[in-house]
């Protein structure tokens, strides 16, 4: 049995970062469709921001960061002084901000690019406890404290993207099985398009058991639009991250590039 005071600093933030080369293929994904409002809910220091200036985001674009450490957040913001684009880095407990907006009133971005905290709910200070339930609540999601963080982290990802916006995020790979996210993945077939998950051979975080995936999902332009199944798109090592992102995810789908 694990217990919390065993666990390391970077374990209970869920501090894994993301490597630069996959960061920048989940950003070229929501920039092809011409996002100009994209949400990062919990940057760390920032690589997603990075890997908008090495793909020359849109000058008239913003990014909505979100990052609790106040150090890592201050990492994040330093890093924007000389991007063309403009970011809004904010020191916040994103599920917290996104709590109220999960509505339909205020903000929406089309296009979300992230790689949440893995966290267990038991070791989630109990503020954070009860405002991850409350997401699952408020969009109609079944509850359980065997959630995980970044389950409640996609879940509002997704209620705040416009329609047609998309999302490509980094999970744990517990995403496609484990009992406690069976919510998340009806609320991905209800609300999206298209949905399609990166299964790598490999483990890309050093120090953690948990093997990661890339979910790229598209969300419905309108709640009778037909969804196009879920495509699983198995990957040997990082050469598919010089491929198209577009024929990544038609050829995981069965479907033409468009
Ligand atoms: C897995 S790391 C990923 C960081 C960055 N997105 C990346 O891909 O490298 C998750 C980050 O979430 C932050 N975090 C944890 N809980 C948070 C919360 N409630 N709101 C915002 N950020 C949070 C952690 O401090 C950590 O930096």
């Amino acid at each position: 049995m694990n217990f919390m005071i065993n666990e390391t600093e970077q374990k209970l933030r869920g501090g894994y970062y993301t490597p630069l080369d996959i960061a920048k293929f989940l950003a070229r994904w929501v920039q092809q469709a011409g996002a100009k409002e994209v949400l990062e809910p919990s940057c760390g220091d920032g690589v997603f921001l990075k890997a908008f200036d090495q793909i020359s985001f849109a000058r008239n674009s913003v990014v909505s960061a979100f990052e609790l450490d106040f150090i890592e957040a201050a990492k994040s913001r330093s890093l924007s002084d000389n991007f063309s684009f403009k970011t809004n880095v904010i020191n916040t407990d994103f599920l917290a901000w996104a709590l109220p907006r999960l509505d339909g009133a205020g903000e929406r971005f089309d296009g979300v690019v992230g790689n949440p905290p893995f966290i267990r709910y038991q070791y989630l200070p109990e503020l954070f406890q009860e405002t991850a339930e409350k997401v699952f609540k408020a969009l109609g999601c079944k509850f359980t404290k065997h959630t995980n963080a970044w389950v409640p982290f996609v879940l509002a990802s997704i209620a705040l993207l416009k329609p047609g916006g998309r999302l490509a995020m980094v999970l744990p790979s517990e995403l496609i099985h484990v009992l406690h996210a069976q919510s998340l993945r009806s609320f991905l077939a209800k609300e999206c398009k298209k949905i399609v998950i990166i299964d790598p051979e490999e483990i890309w975080f050093e120090g953690t058991l948990q093997g990661a995936v890339i979910l790229m999902a598209e969300k419905k332009t309108h709640t009778s639009q037909l969804n196009e199944g879920l495509g699983l798109l198995p990957v040997t090592g990082r050469s598919f991250l010089k491929w198209e992102v577009d024929n990544c995810v038609s050829q995981a789908l069965g479907t033409r590039s468009t």
